[in-house]
C-alpha cells in the first residue's frame, strides 16, 4: 500500500472542517495513519512550498499557510496519492468535481482547504518533512 502527505489548510481548520474532511478520506478507503495539528511559521511554510518559490502567489501562499494552525496527516491505501487527489478535486474549487473536498469546502484557488502530495517521490519527502519514523504506525 501507498502513503501520501495531506494537509488540512487554515481556511478549513478555522471553520472546524477537519472531521468532515477526514470522513471524505475514510469513505474513499484512505486510512489516517498519522495526524497532528501544528502552526507553521512563514519560513517553514516557505520551505515546504519551495518548489513554488518563483510563482507570483508564493508569498501569499506562505502567509496563508502560516496564518493559523493546520492539520498534517499521512494517508495510507491502495493508490493513495492518486486517490487522495481525486477526493481533493481540482486546485480551483470552481473547476472541482461535485462531491470533492474542494468543491464542497474550498473558498478560493488560494484558500482551497487541502494539500496532497502529487507523486511518490514528493510524498516521501513531504512525509519526512513533518513526521519522524516513530510517529508512523503501520
Ligand atoms: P497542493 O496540493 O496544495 O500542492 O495543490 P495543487 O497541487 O492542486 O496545486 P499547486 O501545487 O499547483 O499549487 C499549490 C498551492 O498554491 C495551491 O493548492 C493553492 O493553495 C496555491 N495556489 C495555486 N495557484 C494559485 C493562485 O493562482 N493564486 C493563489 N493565491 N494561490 C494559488
Ligand atoms: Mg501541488
Amino acid at each position: 500500500t501507498e502513503r501520501t502527505l495531506s494537509i488540512i489548510k487554515p481556511d478549513a481548520t478555522r471553520r472546524n472542517l477537519t472531521g468532515k474532511i477526514n470522513a471524505k478520506f475514510e469513505d474513499a478507503g484512505l486510512r489516517i495513519v498519522a495526524q497532528k495539528r501544528i502552526h507553521l511559521t512563514k519560513a517553514q511554510a516557505g520551505q515546504f512550498y519551495a518548489v513554488h518559490a518563483e510563482r507570483p502567489f508564493y508569498d501569499e501562499l506562505c502567509e496563508f499557510m502560516a496564518s493559523e494552525p493546520v492539520v498534517v496527516q499521512v494517508l495510507e491505501g491502495e493508490g493513495a496519492i492518486a486517490k487522495n487527489r481525486e477526493v481533493m478535486g481540482a486546485t480551483n474549487p470552481a473547476e472541482a468535481d461535485a462531491g470533492t473536498i474542494r468543491a464542497e469546502f474550498a473558498e478560493s484557488v488560494g484558500e482551497n482547504s487541502v494539500h496532497g502530495s502529487d507523486a511518490p517521490e514528493t510524498a516521501k519527502e513531504e512525509i519526512a518533512f513533518f513526521f519522524s519514523g516513530l510517529e508512523l504506525v503501520g
